[in-house]
């Protein structure tokens, strides 16, 4: 299983505006045509629609459902897979016959069929990569299925892509924004803010949850966090569906979208840091630039990386985790009954149920340091390891009744922020407030609010997305 060689590159840009218009990911040429579209290097353009089809990748369960294939038949490697009305079951079976699998191409990006990687399903392997990180790195290939050159990891995903000593020297300096006493700082921000987006909608009896309840909330807490003005809020937003909804052409479809949106990211958090340091303020990126750890200080450029990764890591997540959230209380009004009928005692395990019932974060891989074995499967050095989260939170050796949405599960073990290895997810307890305040807020003043349409799902391996979904519910003041 080698073909590190194929990676992520620029190849050709735009000599006016130095903006990337060719390069190579996967086995994947591309070329971006006058009109935008991506075209081969055998002549053949494709338009975003066309791309979206090949991007799907095979059909290789046609009319068949899930109990009917063959374990080693399924192929998460294709884009369809993952739309798969019967995906929960196809994990279920890997996890049951086949929880170490051998999988090949990167789901939604054509022409990386020769992508070769491993698919770890069950909790306690997902467990054992995540808990043992110097067999299973983080800083060779970074963290998702196609590798990225070093310096484009690092770059674009700061402390992410890294392995100790580093990761544990930068993860101690940020840490320092994400102390108890940072997260309740924000709460009467968080909790202003959630009434406020309530405020917008409250009259109007109908909205988009995506677009008028979960999105918002987690970009302006960010924007909180590191003191952006409400006028930069809007391209934040932009820019982090970018990076994040690579692979669904409805916003990237490019490579060079994808790398000159972190660019610019990255670049704001420059900005924001040196100003920062200039004059200082009362917020988490004043806290950040002048935190020092044993004589050590976040460099302007780490800074600059880590705002990416914030901006990135703590937005569509906490926004799948409440889209998900109120479209499973719309499906289970039995459940939402109960959490109506107390909440405060209701609300810490609901909470918890809904991260784990939405996994936003589908999978984390990493990259094998040595030959090991997972499981029964022998592993080879430089392999790629892919955790599938969403669908270790579904094993039904951990979890009663996994595929049954239970807001007062007790014991919930779930594995949504990661399994407890040294990147377990920096900002789970100021998403856990978030995501309370913002339930507090939806059933106290919108108790019946309702889905009313399917959800447009991002078309993505990666986060668990929702794009759109229309909902119902009383009006009131
Ligand atoms: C429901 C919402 C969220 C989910 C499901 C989530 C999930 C995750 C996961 C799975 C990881 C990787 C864990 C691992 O590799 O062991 C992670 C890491 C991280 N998350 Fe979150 N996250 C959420 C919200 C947030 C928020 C709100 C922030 C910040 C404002 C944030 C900041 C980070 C950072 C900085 C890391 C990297 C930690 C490291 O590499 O050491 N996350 N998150």
């Amino acid at each position: 299983m080698d073909n590190r060689s194929e990676s992520e590159e620029i190849t050709e840009r735009d000599p006016l505006t130095g903006r990337a218009t060719g390069g190579r990911i996967g086995g994947l040429e591309w070329r971006l045509s006058p009109e935008g579209a991506i075209s081969h290097p055998d002549g053949t353009a494709y338009t975003s629609d066309e791309l979206r089809e090949l991007g799907n990748g095979v059909d290789w369960i046609g009319d068949r459902s899930a109990g009917d294939v063959d374990p080693a038949e399924i192929d998460l490697g294709q884009g369809v897979t993952w739309l798969h009305p019967e995906r929960e079951q196809l994990l279920e079976r890997l996890r049951h016959d086949l929880p170490v699998s051998p999988q090949r191409g990167i789901p939604f990006l054509a022409g990386t069929s020769d992508w070769d990687w491993w698919a770890v399903t069950r909790h306690a392997d997902v467990m054992e990569v995540s808990r043992h990180p110097e067999l299973f790195a983080s800083g060779r290939g970074g963290t998702n299925i196609g590798d990225i050159p070093d310096e484009i990891a690092e770059f674009l995903g700061s402390i992410i892509n890294m392995d100790a000593p580093r990761h544990t020297k930068i993860r101690r300096l940020i840490s320092t924004g994400f102390t108890p006493k940072q997260v309740s700082s924000l709460e009467e921000a968080v909790a202003r803010r959630a009434r406020t987006i309530v405020d917008a909608i409250a009259e109007q009896g109908t909205c988009d949850v995506v677009r008028d309840i979960a999105a918002p909330l987690p970009l302006q807490v960010i924007c909180d966090m590191m003191g952006i003005p409400a006028e930069d809020e809007q391209r934040m937003f932009e820019l982090s569906n970018v990076i994040l909804g690579f692979g669904d052409p409805e916003y990237v479809t490019t490579v060079g979208d994808l790398v000159s949106s972190g660019m610019e990211l990255f670049q704001y958090g420059l900005g924001l840091a040196e100003q920062r340091l200039r004059e200082p303020r009362d917020d988490i990126a004043t806290a950040l630039v002048h935190a020092e750890v044993d004589g050590e200080r976040l460099t302007a450029a780490e800074l600059g990386s880590f705002f990416v990764l914030l901006v990135v890591a703590g937005n569509e997540t906490t926004r799948t985790a409440i889209s998900h959230g109120i479209l499973a209380l719309s499906q289970h009004p039995e459940e939402r009954a109960k959490w109506l009928a107390d909440p405060v005692g209701v609300g810490p395990t609901a909470v918890e149920e809904i991260v784990r019932w939405a996994s936003p974060v589908i999978h984390f891989r990493r990259t094998a340091t040595a030959d090991t074995e997972l499981g029964d499967q022998r592993i080879a050095e430089g392999d790629r390891v892919v955790m599938l989260y969403l669908s270790a939170n579904r094993d039904g050796t951990v979890f009663s009744e996994p595929d049954r949405f239970n807001v007062t599960r007790s014991a919930n073990d779930h594995v949504a922020f990661g399994a407890g290895g040294p990147h377990f997810c920096l900002g789970a307890n100021l998403a856990r407030r978030e995501i309370r305040v913002m339930f507090d807020e939806l059933l106290t003043r919108l108790p019946d609010l309702t889905v009313t349409g399917e959800p447009d799902r991002l078309r993505s391996a990666f986060i668990n997305g929702i794009k759109r979904m229309p909902a119902a519910f009383t009006p009131t003041r």
